[in-house]
């Protein structure tokens, strides 16, 4: 079975490296994403492996095809970056990791309500410049806030179980209502409810065409003045316009993204010496409100070995011509 593996980073090679030598595989390590321009490079190869932003649309799909690739093994969860129909049509078939690590994403969506609200990112900078001053690092209390949570899913019900740790009240928006969260306390509201009330709001959902924009400016307008809106999700779920608009009227009080509408261009490259293609993301990290991570909420040492055996499994299965457990329909 001849893999190859696109948008590969060294912490991606150095995980399958620890554990392929159990299989037969041979696999080719891309660093560029895969995408209609790239997908030549497919040809002589059994298993394409992508990853959040590689854009397996029709075009590439078509090209994938040609090439003689019978598999699509995602190393994630979301799959709103492929053409489900299209692989249908192609006779491709698409597996997905669907649960690697709730609690990395869930956990890191509390960091970032913690570091916003007590600015702990800003303290260790100015107490390493000998600033021992307290000046505008108040920050408030989570005990007794009223946290929204869209999508009550796998991490997202990972998320309701730690912040009611923090002793806050906690509403949901999901078509589905967990059993196991209305006892721990959790009261399911309607959408608007739920933006009308929360003190902090926190994405959960998967990007599809009925959550694109879930956060825009009829959502923000419904808001308390304040909130704290955070985002683990996609980056698709905000209009970024809308938040752009809503920091800077105040309406917005703390904005923590770890996905962003446009990041395909952006995360995970060190851009550091570059000039940054993107107006939008240098005006959010323009404001002392906002904090933002790039796509690291999975990037945990537990996610990553989850990630891995689970994709060499998913490919064993396909190899093997057994049912694939992980395929998505
Ligand atoms: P899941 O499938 O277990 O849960 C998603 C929940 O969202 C389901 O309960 C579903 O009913 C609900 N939902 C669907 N449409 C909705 C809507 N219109 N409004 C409200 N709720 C809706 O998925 P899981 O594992 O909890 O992951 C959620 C999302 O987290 C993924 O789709 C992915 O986009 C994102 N993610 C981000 C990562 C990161 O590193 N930042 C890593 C892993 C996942």
């Amino acid at each position: 079975m001849k893999i190859a593996v696109f948008s590969t980073k060294p912490y991606d090679q150095e995980y399958f490296e620890k554990y392929m030598e159990s299989h037969n595989f041979e696999f080719t390590f891309f660093e560029t994403q895969l995408n209609k321009t790239t997908a030549n490079l497919t040809a002589g190869y059994n298993v394409v492996c992508v990853f959040v932003n590689d854009k397996v649309d029709d075009n590439t799909i078509k090209i994938l095809q040609k090439n003689g690739i019978g598999l699509i093994a995602l190393r994630c969860a979301g799959y709103n970056n492929v053409d489900l129909a299209s692989a249908k049509r192609n006779q491709i078939k698409v597996v997905r990791v669907p649960a690697y690590s709730p609690e990395a994403v869930a956990e890191h969506a509390v960091a970032l309500i913690l570091t916003l609200n007590r600015k702990t990112h800003k303290a260790y900078n100015r107490v390493r410049e000998g600033n021992f001053s307290l000046n505008k690092l108040i920050g408030f209390n989570l005990h007794g806030k009223t946290v929204g949570v869209i999508g009550t899913g796998k991490i997202g019900a990972t998320f309701c179980k730690i912040i009611k740790g923090f002793g806050c009240n906690i509403i949901a928006f999901d078509m589905y209502k967990s059993e196991e969260l209305i006892q721990l306390g959790v009261q399911y509201k309607t959408l608007d409810e739920v933006y009308q009330e929360a003190d902090i709001i926190s994405l959960h959902c998967p990007l599809n065409p009925d959550t694109k924009h879930i956060v825009n400016k009829e959502a923000i307008a419904l808001m308390k003045n304040g909130i704290m809106i955070i985002n683990t999700s996609r980056g698709g779920l905000i209009n970024t316009a809308d938040i752009i608009d809503g920091l800077a009227n105040e309406k917005i009080g703390y904005l923590g993204i770890d996905v962003y509408e446009q990041e395909e261009n952006l995360f995970f490259k060190d851009l550091s010496e570059s000039i940054i293609p993107d107006d939008m993301i240098l005006r959010l990290i323009s404001f002392p409100n906002v904090l933002i991570t790039a796509h690291q909420a999975y990037f945990t040492k537990e996610a990553m070995e989850e990630i891995t055996l689970t994709t060499l499994n998913n490919i064993k299965e396909f190899e093997s011509g057994v049912s694939l457990k992980n395929e998505l329909l």
